[in-house]
């Protein structure tokens, strides 16, 4: 399962390009507008894909389905193998449709349900992002719809890829990788987060301080 970093913030989309296991970034107009909400949103999405230089899902703001279209070509425009993500609404999947006849890459958002993912596969979706978190938030079981959604994939071989999204612990990422998702688009603190363990900082500690010691002998020997 890849990790793309969930975000529009320029300084944790730097980090994560140095990590080096990060292979994408989503945006939305939500993570764009909490960064800065009189941002140019071409400069801004040009400042990212400057940097990541892998996957870039840019979201569409229209509802109607000529004008996802014309949102499309301009995003586009600024660079060309941008992926559009598309709300999944019937007018969405109209677009999405269109823009699949095109070989245009498309995520469609937004996704709670299993009859929504079969629908925006249909369409030709080449991404489906699943939305975690946010089914969490009313108490519904997110994993459970994940599951579904992987296991009607294999059972029909649908070719469109999943993304567990809305993530909002390390837990999340662990149950998408189990549930068979192609990639978790994670916040930056998540992804921090999860490559912590304190046994690791111990561990460290103590080889660091053995090292030391060493050294220190070393030194006091040469004398
Ligand atoms: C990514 O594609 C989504 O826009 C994002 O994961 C939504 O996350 P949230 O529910 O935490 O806002």
């Amino acid at each position: 399962m890849q990790i793309y970093v969930d975000t529009a913030n320029i300084n944790h989309i730097r980090h994560c390009a140095e990590l080096g296991f990060i292979s994408g970034v989503t945006t939305n107009p939500s993570l764009l507008a909490k960064e800065d909400p009189s941002v140019d949103i071409r400069q801004r999405i040009l400042e990212i894909y400057d940097l990541i230089g892998g996957h870039l899902s840019v979201e569409v703001n229209s509802t109607d389905t000529n004008g996802m279209i014309a949102e499309a070509d301009e995003i586009l425009s600024w660079f060309p193998n941008a992926t559009i993500k598309i709300p999944m609404i019937p007018e969405g999947l109209s677009a999405v449709r269109k823009l699949s006849n095109k070989g245009i890459p498309t995520n469609v958002t937004l996704i709670f349900s299993a009859n929504q993912a079969i629908a925006a596969a249909n369409a030709g979706a080449t991404y489906v992002s699943v939305f975690m978190g946010r089914l969490d938030d009313i108490s519904f079981d997110s994993v459970g719809v994940l599951q579904d959604i992987c296991e009607i994939w294999d059972v029909q071989d649908y070719e469109s890829l999943i993304i567990a999204a809305s993530v909002r612990n390390p837990l999340h990422i662990i149950e998408s990788a189990r549930a068979g998702a192609d990639i978790a688009t994670v916040p930056y603190n998540v992804i921090i987060q999860s490559l912590k363990h304190p046994l690791t900082d111990a561990g460290l500690n103590a080889f660091l301080k053995d090292y030391q010691k060493m050294t220190e002998l070393k030194s006091s020997l040469n004398k």
